[in-house]
């Protein structure tokens, strides 16, 4: 069986319930402002740059509510930043002070498109049962 994982083109959809401010950091992002940064654990990822992953990239420590026991090898009072609460605050649209993940190629996003129309892209052919 052949499978494939896709999350941000998924985000500027039409369907997808996140803030149109999220969508829209996506398809206005250019190359240079994705960089490689780190998870709270440690784990390597890409974010679209913003002045909070600028705070992080300083050292910075940001303040983050109670716990919210998402990753097991998350140490609370360690972290730099929580996960969820970045996450959060970036689908309700706080480009600002949210996490803007997104994959390698997120900037090629420019338009916010239907679901159908993403499947249909990605398979070079009309969906048959969506
Ligand atoms: C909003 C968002 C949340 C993600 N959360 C996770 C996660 O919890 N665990 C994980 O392994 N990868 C996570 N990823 C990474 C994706 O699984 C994927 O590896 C990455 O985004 C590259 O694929 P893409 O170009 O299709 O986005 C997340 C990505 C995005 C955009």
């Amino acid at each position: 069986m052949d499978g494939v994982q896709v999350a941000t083109r998924f985000i500027p959809t039409e369907e997808c319930d996140a803030d149109i401010r999220l969508k829209e950091s996506l398809i206005h992002a250019a190359k240079d402002d994705i960089a490689i940064v780190k998870s709270p654990v440690g784990m390597p990822g890409r974010a679209i740059m913003n002045p909070f992953m600028q705070h992080v990239m300083a050292g910075e420590k940001i303040p983050h509510s109670p716990c919210h026991r998402c990753l097991a090898k998350c140490s609370p009072g360690e972290i730099p930043y929580c996960i969820t609460d970045k996450l959060i605050a970036a689908v309700k649209g706080d480009v600002e002070n949210g996490l803007l993940f997104c994959g390698a190629k997120a900037y090629m996003a420019d338009k916010i498109e239907t679901v159908h129309d993403v499947i249909a892209d990605l398979f070079g052919t009309e969906p048959e049962c969506i």
